[in-house]
């Protein structure tokens, strides 16, 4: 899928059904959030992907729909390592929805949710505490169609030239 095209799919999609996701798939995926731009280039970053349903169940306690994702793609940053690490995972995680609306798969922006669960899944990943759990990426096939939610218009939001 072409990138304007993904840009104008993506969407958070909460109406999952599980599917095998090929390892090559989950690569592409983290390859993407690899490639993000960072704040000195420090990639003050790790991903942690889950595939166990035991695991996506307990995440799910959380947020009931995330029961029903194939894969989770945590981001784990670590804040000691840059000023900058929580714009630098937003831009991963960016980076990684992008792919995957571009290979067909449904996924949602996880953080409200599961933030105050934080420690709790730190301690069941086996993450240190120092480090931020701070997004999940519930991935899995979309059941039907879905769409993005309604977005400001660009002439609300942009000014040229001057303010
Ligand atoms: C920082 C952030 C946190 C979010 N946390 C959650 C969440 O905990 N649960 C959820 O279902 N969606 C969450 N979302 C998804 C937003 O609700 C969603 O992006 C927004 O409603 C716009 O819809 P769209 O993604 O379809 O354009 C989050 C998105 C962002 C960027």
């Amino acid at each position: 899928m072409e990138l304007f095209e993904a840009l104008a799919k993506r969407y958070s999609c909460r109406d999952l059904k599980r599917v095998e996701i090929p390892r090559g798939d989950l690569e592409k995926i983290l390859d993407a959030g690899r490639r993000a731009a960072s704040g000195k280039n420090i990639q003050p970053f790790s991903f942690l992907v889950l595939t166990d349903a035991k695991d996506i169940e307990k995440i799910a306690t959380a947020q009931a729909f995330i029961a029903k994702a194939s894969a989770i793609i945590a981001i784990v940053a670590d804040p000691e390592k840059s000023p900058y690490w929580l714009e630098d995972i937003s831009a991963a995680a960016q980076n990684m929805l992008l792919a995957i609306t571009a290979l067909g798969y449904g996924c949602t922006w996880v953080e409200g949710t599961t933030l105050p669960k934080e420690p709790e899944f730190k301690d069941y990943l086996g993450i240190p505490q120092h480090l931020r759990l701070m997004i999940f990426l519930p991935i899995g096939q979309p059941t039907g169609p879905g769409s993005q939610k309604q977005k400001k218009s660009i002439s609300t939001m942009v000014h040229w030239q001057k303010w």
